[in-house]
């Protein structure tokens, strides 16, 4: 029986660890594509979505803790004002379905609001993170039915067990900024699909400001920014037997003004040569690989956004320094 039991376990921890290992070959070799694609075209480029291994989810979680980088504390200072008005437009609220988990901080301060909530949905491309946050915020809120679910959020086409009943959608971090307008517009549709006719939509959105505020966040003083941006190289050196000299590239965030957003680049600072699981790729002094955008909306530039997606502007919240939007939509 002992033995019997033992060996089941074995047998059932060897399975894990091979889904596992397999899960990973398939993460390196989509990376490889994305990389040897990206840096064969030109402009280069990288998707983004590659900045967040391990190393690279702690540095943005350092990010969202500099000085320059207003985003995270101004929309955690919008949700703990003004978390019970939100409640109380958005109504019954029975499941809270969370796109892209972002920190439990802001997650806590929303479900506190949200009074007979039943269960939360976190949908996160990483697990590790995910099994993190289901771990904390079970302890913090006894009761609340935590299901996560791994994917990617643009990606998710259903809630496969999810309970019916009102549910508010809630995408923090102005992450919905690192979309195009058009890629926005096609989250928010599949969105109001997911979440069903009634229910409703809580976003974080950064806004249109001064240059002054808007280039140092994304260039700290400190470099945290620089190190964050620079780890994607040294990851490409880790995982897919690269050379980059990570101190001939720098970060570089500038201001596309027709675009209304951000870009992110690294810059090689010299003519150089970078080989890549065994291909070659030269760059110029001064070339690009480009990485990130971030979009900034005025408060009626989203909602006109939204309302091509299907959704009704219920509410918009600012800070008194006009930094950052939380809006509250409902589907039409
Ligand atoms: N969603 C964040 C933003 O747009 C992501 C981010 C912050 C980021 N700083 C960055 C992405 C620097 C790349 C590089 O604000």
């Amino acid at each position: 029986m002992a033995s019997d039991l033992s060996s089941t376990l074995a047998e059932g921890r060897t399975s894990v660890s091979a889904a596992k290992s397999a899960r990973l070959a398939a993460e390196i070799a989509e990376f490889a594509d994305a990389v040897l694609q990206g840096l064969s075209k030109r402009p280069r480029s990288i998707p983004s979505r590659f900045l967040y291994d391990a190393t690279g989810s702690a540095l943005f979680e350092e990010i969202t803790r500099v000085e320059e980088y207003y985003p995270t504390r101004t929309e955690t200072a919008l949700l703990d004002a003004h978390g019970n008005e939100i409640a109380a437009l958005a109504g019954d609220v029975d499941t809270l379905v969370e796109f892209g988990s972002g920190s439990s901080r802001k997650t806590s301060l929303l479900i506190e609001a949200l009074a007979g909530l039943d269960a939360y949905i976190p949908i996160d491309v990483s697990e590790s993170f995910l099994a993190d946050a289901t771990k904390r915020l079970e302890a913090k809120h006894p009761g609340l039915n935590v299901k996560p679910l791994v994917g990617d959020f643009t990606r998710t086409r259903n809630l496969a067990g999810a309970p019916r009943g009102q549910r508010l959608g809630f995408f923090s971090g102005s992450t919905i900024g690192n979309l195009t307008h058009e890629e926005a517009k096609a989250f928010l549709e599949n969105a109001a699909e997911l979440l069903g006719v009634g229910s409703t939509f809580l976003i974080g959105v950064d806004l249109k400001k001064s240059l002054d505020i808007l280039l140092p966040a994304y260039d700290d003083e400190e470099g945290v920014t620089a190190a964050f941006s620079l780890n994607l190289l040294a990851r490409v050196n880790r995982e897919l037997d690269g050379d980059f000299d990570t101190t001939r590239f720098a970060h570089t965030a500038l201001y596309n003004d027709a675009k209304g957003r951000i870009e992110i680049y690294l810059e090689s600072l010299a003519e150089q040569r970078v080989r890549v699981l065994g291909r070659t790729f030269s760059f110029a002094e001064g070339e690009r690989i480009h990485t990130e955008n971030s979009h900034k909306y005025s408060v009626s530039e989203f909602q006109t956004l939204a309302q091509t997606a299907g959704w009704q502007p219920v509410k918009a919240w600012t800070d008194p320094d006009q930094l950052f939007s939380l809006h509250l939509l409902r589907s039409a």
